[in-house]
């Protein structure tokens, strides 16, 4: 199959990858840095001629802005007719960025899918993200086999809308476990508690989730090079605060886990691991 990709960041790299090792055609397209792309991936001049040469066309960009600008630009994806092509979205964005981005398809004459997924580098590596879809039932169960490529589960929340709603929630849980878990760390550092001791105990409580897998390595080493980038969660809660007062829904502990996002964006730290969250409770500790 020609199998589009847009946006060759952390996620959409090893997208491509493996669809080009499944034996697909793959074309893609990203803003700068074309030459981080996998080998045996062509790279078309904008996300139209991508669309041009694909009939499944999978974006993974930053956020509702690059999210319009590649659909929607000049040059974007429903600059061109989508006649029997398939649009997905992987992109974290809100319920109503993918309404949007779904009429535009539809009026260019394509098929939409919104398809966030959770897992970051590590599982996008091995093929095991797990893919929210929000969109026609029908339409899921004929991309099914292509997002197993890269994916280990599809699981179909209802219409547009509704997989980003799952993903949106999804985060705001896992962002305000990494603050505890930052928050935990320090804590046991500042009490003089030994660090693998601790660790080895953790493993045991209930607390412990993947999240502490994937992220106790980076507490512990201090390199917070990105998995899962910090300026991205944060745009992550703050979708997650949008949607909810649209739903007229009070979350006390994520508007103040807003507020530690905001302050760990001001120091510069947008490119690290998420992580880097722990950074920040141990420096005002003074550890
Ligand atoms: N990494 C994860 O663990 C993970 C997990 C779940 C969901 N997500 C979501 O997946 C999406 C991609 O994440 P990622 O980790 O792959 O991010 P990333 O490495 O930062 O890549 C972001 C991509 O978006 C492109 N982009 C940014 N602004 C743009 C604009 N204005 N116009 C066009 N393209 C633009 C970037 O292009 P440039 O290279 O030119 O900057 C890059 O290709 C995000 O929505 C993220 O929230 C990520």
């Amino acid at each position: 199959m020609n199998i589009g990709v847009i946006g060759l960041g952390i996620i959409g790299s090893r997208m491509a990858g493996h669809w080009i090792r499944a034996g697909h055609s793959v074309t893609g397209w990203n803003r700068t840095r074309p030459s981080a792309a996998s080998s045996g991936l062509s790279i078309a001049r904008s996300p139209r001629e991508v669309a041009d040469r694909s009939e499944m066309i999978m974006i993974v960009v930053a956020d509702p802005s690059a999210l319009d600008r590649v659909v929607t630009g000049a040059d974007g994806v429903a600059a061109g007719p989508l006649a029997g092509k398939v649009v997905m979205n992987a992109s974290t964005v809100g319920p109503s960025d993918n309404l949007r981005v779904d009429k535009a398809v539809r009026k260019a004459g394509g098929s939409f899918l919104e398809v966030p997924f959770t897992g970051s580098k590590a599982a996008a590596e091995a093929g095991k993200l797990t893919f929210f879809s929000g969109g026609e039932e029908d339409l899921v169960r004929r991309c099914e086999p292509i997002l197993l490529q890269v994916g280990q589960k599809v699981v179909h929340f209802g219409p547009v809308g509704k997989g980003a709603d799952a993903k949106l929630i999804f985060n705001l849980m896992v962002a305000n476990l990494m603050e505890a878990m930052a928050e935990g760390f320090a804590f046991a550092r500042k009490a003089g508690l030994d660090p693998a001791r601790f660790l080895e105990a953790y493993r045991l409580n209930a607390g412990y989730s993947v999240l502490a897998d994937m992220k106790t390595p980076k507490i512990l080493s201090g390199d917070f090079s990105p998995h899962f980038s910090l300026k991205h969660m944060d745009k992550d809660v703050r979708l997650a605060l949008e949607r909810a007062a649209e739903l007229h829904l009070d979350l006390p502990l994520t508007r103040r886990l807003k507020e530690l996002f905001s302050e760990a964006m001001a120091r510069g730290w947008g490119e690290e691991d998420f992580a880097v969250l722990y950074r920040q409770v141990a420096e005002k500790s003074g550890l």
